[in-house]
C-alpha cells in the first residue's frame, strides 16, 4: 500500500480522543487524510486532534454518538471544516462487565445506546452525506469497530458481546443497502482482540473481580494463551487494518468482517 493511500480523503473518527480511536485517527492522518475526532471527552479530544494534521487538516467536534441531533451537527461540521466527508470510523463504544446472574437493565440499555444506536446513527448520517446529492456526495467508506467478543464466548461480557454481534449484523445490512441503492459507500467491520487500553485493562480487572482469574496477570495470560500469535492486540494493529479497509486497495471489499485478533476467534 502506498504511504499516502488516503491523500485528499476526509475522515470522522468517533471515540477518537484516546485508545484505539486516537491510534486510528493518527494512522488515517499519516496516510494523508484530513481527520475530525468526535468524542464526549472534549479536552482529550482537542489535545489528540492538535497532535494530528501532518498532511491534512485536523479538528475536534463534540459528539455523543447516541444522539441523533449531535450526529447531524458533527457531520455538518466535518463537511464544513474538512471540505468534504468520505470516511467514517464508528469506533466509540463502552463495555460494562457483568455475569448474567448480576446484569442490570440500565447497564444493558446504556451499552445498546452507545454501541448499537451510536453505530446505526453514524451510518445513517454518513450515508445521507456521502451518497449522490448529499452534502459531501462523493461516496466513501465506513468501518465499524466490533470485537472478537462478537465471534467467541468470553465470560462476563454477555451484554457487550450482544451489542458487538449487532454491529456485525448491521454492517452487512448497511453494506447491502449502500451497494444496492448506489450510494458508492463500502461498509466493513473489524473484530479486534483484547487491547490494554483503559477499556481493556478495566475488563481484565473485572474478570478478576468476578472470580474468573486469580489476578490481572493471570487474566491477560489466559487471553494470550487463547491467541495463536501469542500476544495481546495493539492499537496500531487495528489502526493499520482501518487504513487498509478505508483505502482504494479495498475497493471491492464490502460487507466484510475482518478479525484483528491474532487468531483468537478462528
Ligand atoms: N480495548 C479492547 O480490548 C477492545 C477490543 C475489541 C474492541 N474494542 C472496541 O474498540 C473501541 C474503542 O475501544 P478502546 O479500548 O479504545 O476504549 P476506550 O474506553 O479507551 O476509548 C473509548 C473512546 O470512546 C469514547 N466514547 C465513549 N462513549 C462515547 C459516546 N457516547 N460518544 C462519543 N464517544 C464516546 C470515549 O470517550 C473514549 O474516548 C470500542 O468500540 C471497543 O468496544 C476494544
Amino acid at each position: 500500500m502506498g504511504e499516502r493511500s488516503l491523500a485528499g480523503r476526509k475522515a470522522l473518527v468517533t471515540g477518537g480522543a484516546r485508545g484505539i480511536g486516537a491510534s486510528i485517527a493518527a494512522a488515517l492522518s499519516a496516510a494523508g487524510a484530513s481527520v475530525m475526532i468526535g468524542d464526549i471527552l472534549e479536552d482529550a479530544g482537542r489535545q489528540t486532534a492538535a497532535g494530528l494534521g501532518e498532511h491534512g487538516k485536523a479538528g475536534f467536534v463534540r459528539l455523543d454518538v447516541a444522539d441523533d441531533a449531535q450526529w447531524q451537527a458533527a457531520v455538518a461540521a466535518t463537511v464544513a471544516e474538512l471540505g468534504g466527508f468520505d470516511l467514517l470510523v464508528n469506533n466509540a463504544g463502552i463495555e460494562i462487565t457483568s455475569l448474567i446472574v448480576d446484569v442490570e437493565a440500565a447497564d444493558l440499555r446504556r451499552m445498546c445506546e452507545v454501541n448499537i444506536v451510536g453505530v446505526a446513527l453514524g451510518m445513517k448520517h454518513a450515508f445521507r452525506a456521502m451518497r449522490p446529492g448529499g452534502a459531501a456526495g462523493q461516496g466513501g467508506s465506513v468501518v465499524n469497530i466490533a470485537s472478537v467478543a462478537a465471534t467467541i464466548a468470553f465470560p462476563a461480557i454477555a451484554g457487550y458481546s450482544g451489542t458487538k454481534s449487532a454491529v456485525d449484523r448491521m454492517t452487512r445490512v448497511a453494506a447491502m443497502e449502500a451497494g444496492k441503492l448506489g450510494y458508492g459507500v463500502r461498509v466493513n467491520c473489524l473484530y479486534p482482540g483484547l487491547i490494554p487500553t483503559e477499556m481493556g485493562m478495566k475488563l481484565a480487572n473485572d474478570i478478576v473481580a468476578n472470580g474468573l482469574a486469580a489476578d490481572v496477570g493471570a487474566a491477560v495470560a489466559g487471553v494470550v494463551e487463547q491467541t495463536p500469535l501469542g500476544r495481546l492486540a495493539e492499537v496500531g494493529d487495528v489502526a493499520d487494518a482501518v487504513v487498509f479497509l478505508s483505502s482504494p486497495q479495498a475497493r471491492f471489499i464490502t460487507g466484510a468482517g475482518l478479525p484483528v485478533d491474532g487468531g483468537m476467534g478462528m
